[in-house]
This record gives structure tokens, sequence and C-alpha cells, in this order.
């Protein structure tokens, strides 16, 4: 199968050849994309160096699928052109998701929406991802009725630029370009994404509505606050989630515990609970701190952990992709 990565140069795109590589999907033909900065630049994929190119060059090579990762702006451009040319693109980028003509897809919850049909198909945000992954088990047994999300998100979900910001910062390095509007060592940053008009970033709006949509109900509320944490990678999110009807703490860890993708870290006697150093390079997501909350009847606190460039990113792409495989959904 001839695949591109488009971002092959960036955070995402790294971890997607990664990948790729790993799980063995298909490949016969790679064909690693980014800007026409990177043209010429050397990758490297299971032990085979492959030249970077063009948007321009690589839908002239009419790929069977194309891995994207490079801002909202290019996928809005390029994802059409390459879906022209009978390629199947999986975006990474926000460009996609609420569009109605479009699927948004997490594998293990709503992979059967797909169809041969699906030519540009949408992956989730990374916060997102790991939010429904718990979540979507729990609400089909007890129906979620309000969600309250916080965010403490890794400096890897900014991508290169950030990551670059807080090494520099971290080995007393200034004058350089900054990612952020404010220093992030040391920090806690309310403020990830643009802001909209009505005070929310657009990442809490994507928490907001990305869920709704994939879980293909939405009967339940949703409110949140992202904030970013001078941690290298890994996103945790504390979620307070009250449902329709009660629930048993033993059986809401058995339900996660029994959830493929889903590891249950909750062991307060030995001090385990999910964290990002935990999460680091792997693709599950990790649930502890599960508690009732004794403020509100059917309520329960629980504490959210994944990596935000594999399951929250690549691995979420990759697995887009191998279900089309598997399903025979591709050309
Ligand atoms: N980081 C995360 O946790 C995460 C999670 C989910 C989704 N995403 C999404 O994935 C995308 C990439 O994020 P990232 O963190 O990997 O960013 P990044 O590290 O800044 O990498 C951006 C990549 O896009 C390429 N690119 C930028 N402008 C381009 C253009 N005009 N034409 C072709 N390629 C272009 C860059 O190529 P050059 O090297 O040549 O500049 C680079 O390969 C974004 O849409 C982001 O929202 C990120």
């Amino acid at each position: 199968m001839k695949v591109a990565v488009v971002g092959a140069t960036g955070m995402v795109g790294t971890v997607m050849l990664k990948v790729l590589a790993e799980r063995n999907f298909p490949v016969t033909e790679l064909i690693p994309v980014a800007s026409a900065r990177s043209a010429g630049k050397q990758l490297e994929y299971k032990g085979q160096n492959y030249t970077v190119v063009t948007l321009e060059d690589a839908v002239k090579m009419a790929p069977d699928v194309a891995l994207f990762s490079a801002g909202g702006d290019t996928s809005l451009e390029w994802a059409p052109k390459f879906a022209e040319v009978g390629t199947t693109v999986v975006d990474n980028s926000s460009a996609w998701r609420m569009d109605p003509t479009k699927k948004l897809v997490v594998p293990e919850i709503n992979g059967s929406v797909l169809t041969a049909e699906d030519k540009i198909i949408a992956n989730p945000n990374c916060s997102t991802i790991q939010l429904v992954m718990a979540l979507a088990p729990l609400h089909k047994k007890y129906k979620m009725k309000r969600l309250i999300i916080s965010t403490y998100q890794s400096v890897s979900g900014t991508g290169v630029k950030a990551v670059q910001q807080l090494e520099n910062e971290q080995n007393g390095i200034t004058n350089e370009e900054m990612a952020y509007n404010y220093p992030i060592n040391r920090n806690a940053i309310p403020h990830c994404d643009v802001f909209l008009e009505n005070g929310y970033t657009k990442e809490e709006m994507k928490l907001v509505k990305e869920p709704k949509k994939i879980l293909g109900d939405d009967s339940f509320a949703v409110t949140a606050t992202a904030v970013r944490i001078p941690t290298a990678g890994g996103h945790s999110e504390a979620v307070n989630v009250e449902f329709a009807n009660d629930f048993d703490l033993t059986e809401v860890r058995a339900i996660l515990s029994a959830t493929p993708g889903v590891i249950v870290q909750d062991d307060l006697d030995n001090n385990v609970y999910p964290m990002p150093m935990f999460a680091n390079d792997k693709d599950e997501v990790f649930v502890g701190r599960i508690r009732r909350d004794e403020s509100l009847p059917n309520t329960l606190n629980m504490w959210i952990v994944a990596d935000n460039l594999r399951k929250g990113a690549a691995t979420n792409t990759v697995q887009i992709a191998e279900y089309l495989v598997a399903q025979g959904l591709l050309g």
C-alpha cells in the first residue's frame, strides 16, 4: 500500500512513522511529506532512508492512504486534493472534525460508522480521545448527564516549537522564539489553542463538542477548562461525571478493566495512579483515582492519562487506517 505521512517531520508525524513500523502496517511505498522547508530531507523508516517531498509531489503519486498531521490550514487545502485522486485521508487537525459530512472516529468506539465512501476521515483531538475511551463504556451502562473536565496538557501537544521552548527554558537559554505567550517552565497556562467569543478556548470547546459526535449522543452536558503544564509528553484530565443512574465503584473498575485499550491504575495503598511518566510511549489510556463525588448523587471523579502523541494522535490514526484495511474499505 502506498502510504503518505503528511507532516512527517513534526511531533505527531515522527510518532506516526514509529507506530506504522511497530504495527507492521502494510506499507509498500512510504511517502514522507512536509513543507517546502523540509523537502529533500531524509527520514528513516524501518532502517531505510526516504526523501521528504512536497504536497504537490505527493498528490501526483496518488497514495492509497494519507495520514495528515500538518495543521488545519494544510488539511483544508490539501485533503480534498488527495481525495480527488482517490486517496483516503485520515486527518489529525481540527479542520474536518465537526463537519457533518465527515466521520470523527475512535475505532474502538465508533469504527463501524466508516464506509468506503469516506475519503476524508477526522481523528479527534488528543484530549477527547483519552476522555471518550474511558467514558464510552460507562456512558453505555449508566448514561452520562453532565461532565466537568479539567485538563493538564503537555507541551508536546502544541508541537515541536513548544517542546523546544520548554527545553530552552529548562536549560537557561533565552531570546529564542516562544510557542506560548509566557514561559511554560515552572508555570501553568490556562490557554490551550485560541480564545473564542464565548470566553472558552477552542481546545475547551473541542472537549464539549467532539465526545457528543463520537458517542452519537448530544443528550449530556459538558464543560471544560484546558491548562498547559510543563510536562514534556502525556496529557492528564480530572473528570467529574454525573450519571442518570447510580453505580457501584467495584463495577465501574471492572467495566474499565474489561475495556480494550484502557488500563486501570488505582491502588491507593501502594500509591498507584496514572501519571504521564507511566503513560509515555504507551498506546493505552490509564484511569485511576476512581471515587464517588460525595457532594452529588450518581457522580464519579476520576483521573485519566494518556500519551497524547500515541493514542491521542498517531496510534488512533493508524488504527483507523488498519480498520479500513481490515474491512476492505480502501480503494
Ligand atoms: N501534538 C499533539 O499531541 C497532537 C495531537 C493531535 C493532533 N495534533 C494535530 O496534528 C497536527 C500537527 O501537530 P504537531 O504537534 O505534530 O505539529 P509540529 O510538530 O509543529 O509539526 C507540523 C508538521 O506539519 C508540517 N507542515 C507545517 N506547515 C505545512 C505546510 N504548509 N505544508 C506541508 N507541511 C506543513 C511541518 O513540516 P516542516 O517540518 O517542514 O515545517 C511538520 O512536519 C496539528 O494539526 C495538530 O493540531 C497534534
